[in-house]
């Protein structure tokens, strides 16, 4: 087997482990739930203003006068410095400016002054995005040992299994990788006709580094959308150097939704995610493409007692999502995650 050098220094978490040395899954530091994380890691830079706004015990910030924001005369231009703020800032120059822009406009109009729109505006982009990559270090190293050890299968899966620890959503499947791989394969497969042809992989995150694991062919062009261009670059070295058919690209998937035919659409653990910032996003982006099949999930660290709500609530949640939509919907089995099938209902057809 090939060995791959990251030029990566020692003890930093996302790459450094198992990448070079071995093949196994060795101990990991895993980072918390997303939701959880979302708490602890990689806060942005908050003014004090911000930092004291809702933090239990302490005095509530003084409410602005409610019309300091027209007085501001606050409009699409001020909009327009916000967003360039926004993504000036290290911790979300990454970030799609289309999700930046988007979500300025929601969260902007709530907050009296420039400054206080420019944290709720930051605050609400590590919620979605930021939260779930605490262990994202150096991606560029990560892009240059994928494309070094191209072609080279056994290579690229430890290297997979090293870069999933840099996102959260990944980092938790990895202890029942075993486990996972031969589920989604089995959900990827079953009752399926053909091999899929188009796979649309949407708020990928470093989930397409599974693709050693799912055996699709590497002719299937699989598709992988997300906000952050540091993931997508790092995804779509990985389909290079793995020889499958496609792409990942910087997208707003909820403001400028994929659409078309395909026949396996991935919404893994991203449907939380999508509503942040307006309930029903989720929903939207299911409706504007037509799938044969969708495989959508739910993050459950425990499946023990407390799991239980999540699980009822994660229910109501995917009928929901596909109300009046033409899917036959069936949960099924993926280790860690609540995961349903959703088959487009006989007689629907492509276009229904
Ligand atoms: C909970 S993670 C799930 C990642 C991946 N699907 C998985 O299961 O491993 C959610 C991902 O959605 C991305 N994201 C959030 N909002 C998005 C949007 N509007 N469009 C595309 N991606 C988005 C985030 O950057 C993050 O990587």
């Amino acid at each position: 087997m090939a060995r791959v050098r990251l030029r990566v220094p020692a003890p930093r978490p996302a790459f450094a482990t198992g990448a070079v040395a071995t093949a196994s899954i060795t101990p990991i530091d895993l980072p918390q739930a997303p939701h959880a994380a979302a708490a602890r890691v990689d806060t942005p830079p908050l003014s004090r203003r911000e930092k004291g706004r809702g933090s239990e015990g302490m005095p509530p910030a003084p409410t602005p006068a409610p019309h300091t924001a027209a007085r501001e005369g606050r409009s699409v231009p001020a909009h327009a410095r916000i967003v360039a703020e926004v993504l000036a800032a290290r911790h979300f120059r990454h970030l799609s400016p289309d999700l930046v822009t988007r979500v300025t406009a929601v969260e902007a109009p709530k907050a009296p002054r420039h400054a206080d729109a420019v944290d709720r505006v930051k605050r609400r982009l590590h919620q979605v995005a930021n939260a779930y990559v605490p262990a994202l270090h150096a991606p560029r190293d990560a892009i240059d040992a994928i494309r070094a050890a191209a072609g080279d299968a056994d290579a690229l899966r430890v290297l997979a299994v090293s870069l999933m620890h840099g996102h959260a959503s990944t980092a938790e499947r990895l202890p029942t990788l075993d486990l996972v791989g031969p589920a989604l394969r089995r959900v990827i497969g079953t009752g399926v006709d053909l091999p899929p042809r188009r796979v649309v992989d949407l708020a990928c995150g470093l989930n397409p580094l599974l693709l050693p694991w799912l055996g699709l062919p590497r002719d299937c062009t699989y598709e992988a959308y997300d906000v952050d261009a540091r993931l997508v670059g790092i995804v779509d070295a990985f389909l290079q150097a793995w020889g499958q058919s496609g792409s990942a690209s910087v997208r707003d998937v909820v403001g400028d939704p994929v659409g078309g035919t395909a026949d396996l659409v991935l919404l893994m653990k991203a449907v939380p995610c999508l509503d942040q910032v307006r309930a029903g996003s989720a929903r939207t982006v299911l409706s504007g493409i037509h799938a044969r099949r969708v495989i959508v999930t739910w993050p459950i660290q425990s499946l023990g007692g407390t799991a239980k709500g999540m699980r009822a609530t994660y229910r109501r949640a995917c009928d929901a999502l596909v109300a009046d939509l033409p899917y036959v919907v069936a949960e099924v089995a993926i280790p860690g995650e609540l995961a349903f099938v959703l088959d487009r209902a006989p007689g629907a057809g492509p276009d229904a």
